[in-house]
């Protein structure tokens, strides 16, 4: 019997069809095998990376398609090759950085060598030691390249496929699709900032909730409250082809003031009491002349394009076993505003102290409402990774840019959101300080974080540095920036609580 027919076997759909999905498609582990090899590997693209971050010859980009490690590479002024991110010789991963640049790649294990193409070009005795030993005299290495994969750019936009068979990628991706990726594309880009973040569920959920625009107004309360995304402004939802791809929209400027069907009924979507301190955070200009304000298009299977407002990001999501996934996010745009207003010994060292352990417990005993008043008026508050920072990424995953902003912070997680009740304990490093003629103190504080969820599962959260700029003020030291960078550039499920 094919392995097709045994799952099939196995996973009975229920007679409604595909409106009725059997919970085993998020849980079978046989399933998830199969689809990395008909899916992942099958005749479609998957999305690796954006042509700016490749951008010269020997440039390259480590990534995976489904669970199969890749790279990308720059091999000309004019070509992009990927391969399997596995040695042809006995399957040692091959390059361990996610990004550089390389004029070839050389296995650590046994030395053997392949050009920016995939092809083995040198091994390392290959005639043997003083006539002993080496390679059988048949031995080419032409028969032992890289598994290479296609690799088709739209856009700016890369993607490999590991089938020769599969259709061009514009034609994969389908008229209705490609238009939208022109549009959001239209202009030159740079890329602001990169995280990812790990989730607890099968992938195919996370590509199905991108689809489900039944949610999006219900439970992300943010975008009702504030109009950003209601049912009743003017909007749909596009298909191509059978239904992989999407797009789901709106126009902001449409709505129809159709809130009375949010705020009768108790509807928890309609939040009157939440109003924003600092609104900064919901201007946004007009970008593109369809009027669409909101707008996320779902590219099967791992690519999601963003646009809400001004905002927009591609997430790309990688499956890590049946019951995992990681989704990576790459911010982006054309003309990035930072409406951000910074203003520029063992006594110091005694003086500052106090402030990190009064911030970290009133964090963890949770007196989110007095975590304000540890900044400035005008501040900047901002969590990014070491990754971001390295590559000098003006955004990160949170960012502030005035006290009143950190008010509307709290006052969205508490009213706002939903999400798994949670606590954080800090654990506090060295503290090093030191005073700049202007008055500003210049502190820098390691610190780890525990998360504690309801069942009762502790775990190390978070690791990283808090790098900031404190300032003597009427009230006693106060934060005028702080900047926590986070060892790790992937994030488990996603930060809820203060930093
Ligand atoms: S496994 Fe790569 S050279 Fe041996
Ligand atoms: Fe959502």
């Amino acid at each position: 019997m094919s392995g097709e027919a045994v799952r099939e076997q196995r996973i009975q759909w229920p007679v409604a069809g595909v409106s009725r999905v059997p919970f085993e498609i998020y849980t079978d582990p046989a399933l998830y095998e199969s689809e990395q090899e008909s899916l992942f590997k099958g005749p479609i693209w998957n999305f690796v990376a954006v042509d700016i971050e490749i951008p010269a010859v020997g440039d390259f980009k480590t990534n995976f398609v489904g669970d199969t490690p890749v790279v990308v590479v720059k091999s000309s002024a004019d070509s992009y090759s990927a391969f399997v991110n596995r040695c042809a010789h006995r399957g040692s991963t091959l390059c361990y950085e996610k990004t550089g640049n390389r004029d070839a790649f050389t296995c650590v294990y046994h030395n053997w060598s392949y050009d920016l193409e995939g092809n083995l070009k040198t091994v390392a005795f290959h005639k043997g030691v003083r006539g002993k030993g080496g390679m059988p005299d048949d031995f080419q290495t032409c028969d032992h390249n890289l598994q290479k994969l296609r690799v088709q750019v739209f856009c700016g936009l890369l993607f490999i496929s590991f089938d020769h068979a599969a259709p061009d990628l514009e034609k994969f991706l389908g008229p209705k699709m490609s238009a939208h990726i022109r549009r959001i594309f239209s202009k030159k880009i740079r890329i602001l900032g990169a995280f990812s973040q790990y989730m607890h569920n099968n992938w195919k959920l996370y590509m199905e909730n991108v689809k489900d625009s039944y949610h999006a107004s219900l439970l992300h309360t943010v975008f009702t409250t504030f109009k950003v995304n209601r049912l009743s402004m003017q909007g749909g939802l596009i298909l191509e082809g059978d239904g992989g791809h999407h797009i789901s929209y709106s126009k902001m400027a449409t709505d129809s003031g159709g809130g009375a069907d949010y705020e009768s009924g108790g509807l928890r979507a309609q939040n009157d009491e939440f109003v924003l301190h600092d609104n900064r955070i919901l201007k946004s200009w007009p970008e593109f002349e369809d009027g669409i304000t909101h707008a996320i298009q779902g590219i099967f299977p791992n690519l999601i394009v963003q646009q809400i407002q001004n905002s927009l990001a591609l997430r790309l999501l990688i499956p890590r076993g049946v019951n995992g996934c990681e989704l990576v996010w790459i911010a982006h745009q054309d003309n990035y505003r930072r409406n951000a207003t910074v203003l520029g010994s063992a006594e110091l060292f005694h003086r500052v102290r106090p402030l990190y352990d009064a911030y970290a417990d009133c964090i963890d005993e949770e007196q989110f409402e007095k975590w304000p008043e540890f900044f400035e008026d005008i501040c900047f508050y901002q969590i990014t990774t070491r990754e971001a920072v390295r590559k000098s990424f003006p955004i990160g995953i949170v960012q502030c840019n005035s006290k009143g902003m950190l008010i509307d912070r709290i006052n969205s997680m508490k009213r706002a959101n939903i999400f798994e009740p949670q606590r954080y304990r800090h654990l506090l490093g060295a503290l090093h300080v030191e005073a700049s003629e202007n008055g500003t103190i210049r502190a820098r504080m390691g610190f780890a974080i525990v998360r504690i969820l309801e069942s009762g599962e502790t775990m190390l959260f978070l690791s990283g540095v808090w790098k900031d700029k404190i300032v003597e003020t009427p009230e006693g030291l106060r934060f005028r920036e702080k900047i926590a960078v986070l060892d790790s550039s992937c994030v488990d499920t996603l930060i809820v609580v203060p930093v």
